[in-house]
Protein backbone atom coordinates (compact mmCIF):
# COMPACT_ATOMS: atom_id res chain seq x y z
CA UNK A 1 0.00 0.00 0.00
CA UNK A 2 1.01 3.78 -0.80
CA UNK A 3 2.36 5.55 2.01
CA UNK A 4 -0.48 8.14 2.93
CA UNK A 5 -3.19 6.70 1.85
CA UNK A 6 -6.17 4.52 4.60
CA UNK A 7 -8.32 1.66 2.87
CA UNK A 8 -12.03 1.96 4.47
CA UNK A 9 -14.70 0.69 3.58
CA UNK A 10 -15.07 3.70 0.59
CA UNK A 11 -11.72 2.37 -1.18
CA UNK A 12 -12.63 1.04 -4.82
CA UNK A 13 -10.55 -1.49 -6.21
CA UNK A 14 -8.46 -1.02 -9.15
CA UNK A 15 -5.82 -4.15 -10.36
CA UNK A 16 -4.20 -5.95 -13.46
CA UNK A 17 -5.30 -9.30 -14.46
CA UNK A 18 -2.47 -11.61 -16.68
CA UNK A 19 -0.74 -14.85 -15.78
CA UNK A 20 1.58 -15.35 -14.90
CA UNK A 21 2.13 -11.79 -13.69
CA UNK A 22 5.95 -11.02 -13.45
CA UNK A 23 7.57 -7.81 -12.35
CA UNK A 24 5.28 -5.25 -13.64
CA UNK A 25 5.06 -1.49 -14.29
CA UNK A 26 1.15 -0.89 -13.69
CA UNK A 27 0.77 -1.25 -9.92
CA UNK A 28 4.06 1.20 -9.44
CA UNK A 29 2.48 3.76 -12.04
CA UNK A 30 -1.60 3.88 -10.73
CA UNK A 31 -0.49 3.21 -7.18
CA UNK A 32 1.97 6.34 -7.36
CA UNK A 33 -0.68 8.37 -9.18
CA UNK A 34 -3.42 7.64 -6.62
CA UNK A 35 -1.46 8.52 -3.93
CA UNK A 36 -0.50 12.10 -5.39
CA UNK A 37 -3.85 12.69 -6.41
CA UNK A 38 -5.24 11.58 -2.95
CA UNK A 39 -7.75 9.62 -4.63
CA UNK A 40 -9.63 6.37 -2.24
CA UNK A 41 -8.38 3.42 -4.65
CA UNK A 42 -5.74 1.07 -4.55
CA UNK A 43 -4.12 -1.02 -7.37
CA UNK A 44 -3.66 -4.75 -6.81
CA UNK A 45 -2.79 -7.92 -8.73
CA UNK A 46 -4.74 -10.42 -9.57
CA UNK A 47 -2.90 -13.86 -11.15
CA UNK A 48 -5.62 -15.87 -12.91
CA UNK A 49 -5.09 -19.03 -14.00
CA UNK A 50 -6.70 -19.93 -17.99
CA UNK A 51 -9.12 -22.12 -16.67
CA UNK A 52 -10.71 -19.61 -14.22
CA UNK A 53 -10.65 -16.36 -16.15
CA UNK A 54 -14.10 -16.34 -16.86
CA UNK A 55 -14.65 -17.17 -13.02
CA UNK A 56 -12.08 -14.33 -12.75
CA UNK A 57 -14.34 -11.83 -14.91
CA UNK A 58 -17.08 -12.44 -13.43
CA UNK A 59 -15.75 -11.95 -10.06
CA UNK A 60 -15.37 -8.63 -11.24
CA UNK A 61 -18.96 -7.80 -10.92
CA UNK A 62 -19.64 -9.63 -7.98
CA UNK A 63 -17.11 -8.27 -6.21
CA UNK A 64 -17.55 -4.36 -7.23
CA UNK A 65 -14.13 -4.07 -8.64
CA UNK A 66 -13.89 -0.68 -10.51
CA UNK A 67 -11.65 -1.76 -12.97
CA UNK A 68 -8.58 -3.97 -14.56
CA UNK A 69 -5.82 -3.50 -17.11
CA UNK A 70 -5.28 -6.76 -18.73
CA UNK A 71 -2.14 -8.62 -19.93
CA UNK A 72 -0.93 -11.50 -21.42
CA UNK A 73 -1.79 -13.81 -21.95
CA UNK A 74 -5.30 -12.35 -21.77
CA UNK A 75 -5.87 -9.13 -23.64
CA UNK A 76 -7.60 -10.91 -26.59
CA UNK A 77 -9.49 -13.69 -24.80
CA UNK A 78 -11.69 -11.61 -22.51
CA UNK A 79 -13.20 -10.07 -25.17
CA UNK A 80 -15.73 -12.34 -24.97
CA UNK A 81 -16.74 -12.15 -21.07
CA UNK A 82 -17.27 -8.17 -21.54
CA UNK A 83 -20.89 -6.57 -21.88
CA UNK A 84 -19.23 -4.29 -23.92
CA UNK A 85 -16.32 -3.19 -26.14
CA UNK A 86 -15.33 0.24 -27.39
CA UNK A 87 -15.37 0.25 -31.21
CA UNK A 88 -11.39 0.50 -31.80
CA UNK A 89 -10.69 -2.33 -29.05
CA UNK A 90 -13.14 -4.20 -31.22
CA UNK A 91 -11.23 -3.72 -34.39
CA UNK A 92 -7.94 -4.05 -32.70
CA UNK A 93 -9.41 -7.44 -31.14
CA UNK A 94 -7.44 -6.43 -27.91
CA UNK A 95 -8.63 -5.02 -24.58
CA UNK A 96 -6.06 -3.79 -21.80
CA UNK A 97 -8.55 -2.36 -20.00
CA UNK A 98 -12.22 -2.75 -18.66
CA UNK A 99 -13.82 -0.64 -16.41
CA UNK A 100 -16.97 -1.88 -14.49
CA UNK A 101 -19.76 0.23 -14.11
CA UNK A 102 -22.83 -0.68 -11.72
CA UNK A 103 -22.05 -4.25 -13.23
CA UNK A 104 -21.63 -3.36 -17.02
CA UNK A 105 -17.97 -4.41 -17.73
CA UNK A 106 -17.23 -2.18 -20.73
CA UNK A 107 -13.58 -2.99 -22.71
CA UNK A 108 -10.96 -0.29 -24.06
CA UNK A 109 -7.61 -0.55 -25.98
CA UNK A 110 -5.55 2.15 -23.90
CA UNK A 111 -2.16 0.68 -25.62
CA UNK A 112 -3.69 2.41 -28.66
CA UNK A 113 -5.10 5.79 -27.19
CA UNK A 114 -1.27 5.81 -25.70
CA UNK A 115 0.50 5.06 -28.69
CA UNK A 116 -1.39 8.07 -29.96
CA UNK A 117 -1.13 10.56 -27.39
CA UNK A 118 2.79 10.11 -27.32
CA UNK A 119 2.66 11.14 -31.39
CA UNK A 120 0.74 13.93 -30.29
CA UNK A 121 2.11 14.91 -27.05
CA UNK A 122 6.44 13.87 -27.15
CA UNK A 123 6.57 13.59 -31.29
CA UNK A 124 4.51 16.80 -31.41
CA UNK A 125 2.95 14.80 -34.14
CA UNK A 126 0.15 15.71 -36.42
CA UNK A 127 -1.31 12.40 -37.69
CA UNK A 128 -3.89 13.62 -40.00
CA UNK A 129 -2.60 13.49 -43.55
CA UNK A 130 0.20 11.68 -42.73
CA UNK A 131 2.23 8.47 -44.67
CA UNK A 132 3.04 5.76 -42.52
CA UNK A 133 5.51 2.83 -42.72
CA UNK A 134 5.01 0.10 -39.96
CA UNK A 135 6.81 -2.79 -39.00
CA UNK A 136 5.51 -5.53 -38.12
CA UNK A 137 2.27 -7.93 -37.97
CA UNK A 138 1.57 -8.60 -34.60
CA UNK A 139 -0.41 -7.78 -31.41
CA UNK A 140 1.24 -3.86 -31.48
CA UNK A 141 1.36 -3.34 -35.19
CA UNK A 142 -2.43 -4.08 -35.30
CA UNK A 143 -2.96 -1.42 -32.35
CA UNK A 144 -0.73 1.09 -34.01
CA UNK A 145 -2.25 0.74 -37.70
CA UNK A 146 -6.29 1.04 -36.59
CA UNK A 147 -5.73 4.16 -34.33
CA UNK A 148 -3.54 5.94 -36.79
CA UNK A 149 -6.08 4.56 -39.73
CA UNK A 150 -8.62 6.04 -37.45
CA UNK A 151 -7.36 8.82 -36.97
CA UNK A 152 -6.87 10.49 -40.78
CA UNK A 153 -3.70 9.08 -41.98
CA UNK A 154 -3.10 9.65 -45.94
CA UNK A 155 -0.74 6.11 -46.79
CA UNK A 156 -0.14 2.88 -44.71
CA UNK A 157 2.61 0.69 -45.77
CA UNK A 158 2.96 -2.58 -43.81
CA UNK A 159 5.80 -4.67 -43.96
CA UNK A 160 6.53 -7.76 -42.47
CA UNK A 161 9.00 -10.83 -41.96
CA UNK A 162 6.55 -12.86 -42.69
CA UNK A 163 4.43 -11.31 -45.94
CA UNK A 164 0.88 -13.66 -45.16
CA UNK A 165 0.43 -11.98 -42.15
CA UNK A 166 1.10 -8.57 -43.29
CA UNK A 167 -1.40 -9.30 -46.33
CA UNK A 168 -4.19 -10.29 -43.98
CA UNK A 169 -3.88 -7.39 -41.50
CA UNK A 170 -3.53 -5.45 -44.56
CA UNK A 171 -6.65 -6.80 -45.63
CA UNK A 172 -8.50 -6.03 -42.66
CA UNK A 173 -7.43 -2.19 -42.58
CA UNK A 174 -8.37 -2.02 -45.70
CA UNK A 175 -11.88 -3.01 -45.72
CA UNK A 176 -12.65 -0.49 -42.74
CA UNK A 177 -10.47 2.43 -44.27
CA UNK A 178 -11.52 2.31 -47.71
CA UNK A 179 -10.11 5.93 -48.04
CA UNK A 180 -6.00 5.12 -47.05
CA UNK A 181 -3.84 4.22 -49.21
CA UNK A 182 -2.73 0.34 -47.89
CA UNK A 183 -0.08 -1.73 -49.40
CA UNK A 184 2.04 -4.32 -48.00
CA UNK A 185 5.29 -6.48 -48.38
CA UNK A 186 8.46 -8.04 -46.91
CA UNK A 187 11.27 -6.82 -45.04
CA UNK A 188 13.26 -6.08 -49.20
CA UNK A 189 15.36 -3.07 -48.95
CA UNK A 190 14.75 -2.22 -52.80
CA UNK A 191 10.82 -1.73 -51.00
CA UNK A 192 11.57 -0.08 -48.21
CA UNK A 193 14.02 1.99 -49.25
CA UNK A 194 11.61 3.70 -51.89
CA UNK A 195 8.83 3.76 -49.24
CA UNK A 196 11.16 5.36 -46.30
CA UNK A 197 11.71 8.74 -49.28
CA UNK A 198 7.69 9.03 -49.33
CA UNK A 199 6.69 8.40 -45.53
CA UNK A 200 6.50 11.44 -42.88
CA UNK A 201 6.89 8.35 -39.79
CA UNK A 202 8.02 5.36 -39.17
CA UNK A 203 7.23 2.79 -36.55
CA UNK A 204 9.48 -0.55 -35.60
CA UNK A 205 6.65 -2.98 -33.63
CA UNK A 206 9.02 -5.83 -33.84
CA UNK A 207 10.95 -6.76 -30.61
CA UNK A 208 13.98 -6.60 -32.41
CA UNK A 209 16.67 -4.86 -30.03
CA UNK A 210 14.95 -5.41 -27.26
CA UNK A 211 16.94 -6.13 -23.94
CA UNK A 212 19.22 -8.05 -23.46
CA UNK A 213 19.40 -8.25 -27.10
CA UNK A 214 20.44 -5.02 -27.57
CA UNK A 215 23.36 -4.98 -29.90
CA UNK A 216 21.31 -7.02 -32.87
CA UNK A 217 21.12 -4.88 -36.16
CA UNK A 218 17.66 -2.86 -36.59
CA UNK A 219 15.00 -4.83 -38.11
CA UNK A 220 15.71 -2.74 -41.35
CA UNK A 221 18.57 -0.97 -42.73
CA UNK A 222 18.75 2.34 -42.12
CA UNK A 223 20.61 3.50 -44.67
CA UNK A 224 17.93 5.97 -46.38
CA UNK A 225 17.01 7.01 -42.79
CA UNK A 226 16.83 11.40 -43.20
CA UNK A 227 15.77 14.17 -41.32
CA UNK A 228 12.22 14.77 -42.07
CA UNK A 229 11.09 11.28 -40.50
CA UNK A 230 10.01 10.52 -36.73
CA UNK A 231 11.30 6.96 -36.49
CA UNK A 232 9.56 5.60 -32.92
CA UNK A 233 10.29 2.06 -31.79
CA UNK A 234 7.67 0.40 -29.41
CA UNK A 235 10.24 -1.05 -27.21
CA UNK A 236 11.65 1.06 -24.34
CA UNK A 237 14.34 -1.08 -22.63
CA UNK A 238 17.22 -0.15 -24.13
CA UNK A 239 15.51 3.81 -24.45
CA UNK A 240 17.91 3.93 -27.61
CA UNK A 241 17.49 0.54 -29.59
CA UNK A 242 19.92 0.03 -32.87
CA UNK A 243 17.53 1.69 -35.08
CA UNK A 244 16.82 4.50 -33.23
CA UNK A 245 20.61 5.46 -32.52
CA UNK A 246 20.68 5.23 -36.54
CA UNK A 247 17.28 7.06 -36.85
CA UNK A 248 19.58 9.99 -34.48
CA UNK A 249 22.66 9.82 -36.36
CA UNK A 250 20.66 10.43 -40.08
CA UNK A 251 19.28 13.78 -37.97
CA UNK A 252 15.65 12.08 -37.28
CA UNK A 253 13.24 13.23 -34.41
CA UNK A 254 12.93 9.95 -32.56
CA UNK A 255 10.21 8.37 -29.94
CA UNK A 256 10.83 5.20 -27.87
CA UNK A 257 7.84 2.68 -26.37
CA UNK A 258 8.21 4.75 -22.71
CA UNK A 259 5.37 7.20 -23.70
CA UNK A 260 3.07 4.82 -25.20
CA UNK A 261 3.86 2.83 -21.98
CA UNK A 262 3.14 6.03 -19.29
CA UNK A 263 0.16 6.78 -21.72
CA UNK A 264 -1.21 3.86 -21.97
CA UNK A 265 -1.69 4.37 -17.91
CA UNK A 266 -2.70 7.53 -17.84
CA UNK A 267 -5.55 6.55 -20.30
CA UNK A 268 -6.65 3.94 -18.28
CA UNK A 269 -6.42 5.66 -14.99
CA UNK A 270 -8.63 8.87 -16.48
CA UNK A 271 -11.32 6.31 -17.31
CA UNK A 272 -11.19 4.34 -14.26
CA UNK A 273 -11.51 8.01 -11.88
CA UNK A 274 -12.09 10.86 -14.71
CA UNK A 275 -8.86 12.30 -13.47
CA UNK A 276 -6.37 12.83 -15.86
CA UNK A 277 -2.87 12.64 -14.05
CA UNK A 278 -0.69 13.78 -16.84
CA UNK A 279 0.19 16.87 -14.93
CA UNK A 280 1.80 14.91 -11.72
CA UNK A 281 5.51 14.79 -11.61
CA UNK A 282 6.55 10.84 -11.96
CA UNK A 283 9.71 9.93 -10.67
CA UNK A 284 12.47 9.90 -12.52
CA UNK A 285 13.20 6.35 -12.62
CA UNK A 286 9.63 4.83 -13.42
CA UNK A 287 10.42 3.15 -16.31
CA UNK A 288 13.24 1.34 -14.59
CA UNK A 289 10.99 -0.34 -11.87
P1 LIG B 1 3.35 -8.17 -30.46
O1 LIG B 1 2.03 -8.74 -30.08
O2 LIG B 1 4.11 -7.59 -29.30
O3 LIG B 1 3.28 -7.24 -31.61
P2 LIG B 1 4.00 -10.55 -31.93
O4 LIG B 1 2.56 -10.76 -32.15
O5 LIG B 1 4.85 -11.67 -31.50
O6 LIG B 1 4.26 -9.41 -30.83
O7 LIG B 1 4.59 -9.88 -33.25
C1 LIG B 1 5.92 -9.62 -33.41
C2 LIG B 1 6.18 -9.11 -34.83
O8 LIG B 1 7.57 -8.86 -34.93
C3 LIG B 1 5.82 -10.09 -35.92
O9 LIG B 1 5.32 -9.38 -37.02
C4 LIG B 1 7.17 -10.74 -36.23
O10 LIG B 1 7.31 -11.14 -37.59
P3 LIG B 1 6.66 -12.52 -38.15
O11 LIG B 1 5.22 -12.18 -38.43
O12 LIG B 1 7.43 -12.83 -39.37
O13 LIG B 1 6.84 -13.52 -37.05
C5 LIG B 1 8.11 -9.61 -36.00
N1 LIG B 1 9.44 -10.09 -35.63
C6 LIG B 1 9.78 -10.72 -34.47
N2 LIG B 1 11.10 -11.00 -34.47
C7 LIG B 1 11.60 -10.55 -35.66
C8 LIG B 1 12.90 -10.56 -36.27
N3 LIG B 1 13.95 -11.08 -35.65
N4 LIG B 1 13.01 -10.03 -37.49
C9 LIG B 1 11.94 -9.51 -38.13
N5 LIG B 1 10.70 -9.47 -37.62
C10 LIG B 1 10.52 -9.98 -36.40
Amino acid sequence: MAEGRKINTETEILGLIGYPLEHTFSPYLHNYALDKLDLNYVYLTFEIRPENLQEGIKGLKSLGIRGVNVTIPYKEKVLSFLDEVDSLADEIGAVNTIINKDENLKGFNTDALGFKRMLEEDGDFEINNKKVLIIGAGGASRAVGSVLCRNGIKELYLINRTRKKAEELGHIWQKNYPHVKIETGILAPEYYNLLLKRVDLVVDTTPVGMSPEIDVPPVISTEKFHSNLLVVDLVYNPAVTTILDAARKAGAKTLNGQGMLLYQGIEAFELWTGVDPDNIEWPGDIFKI
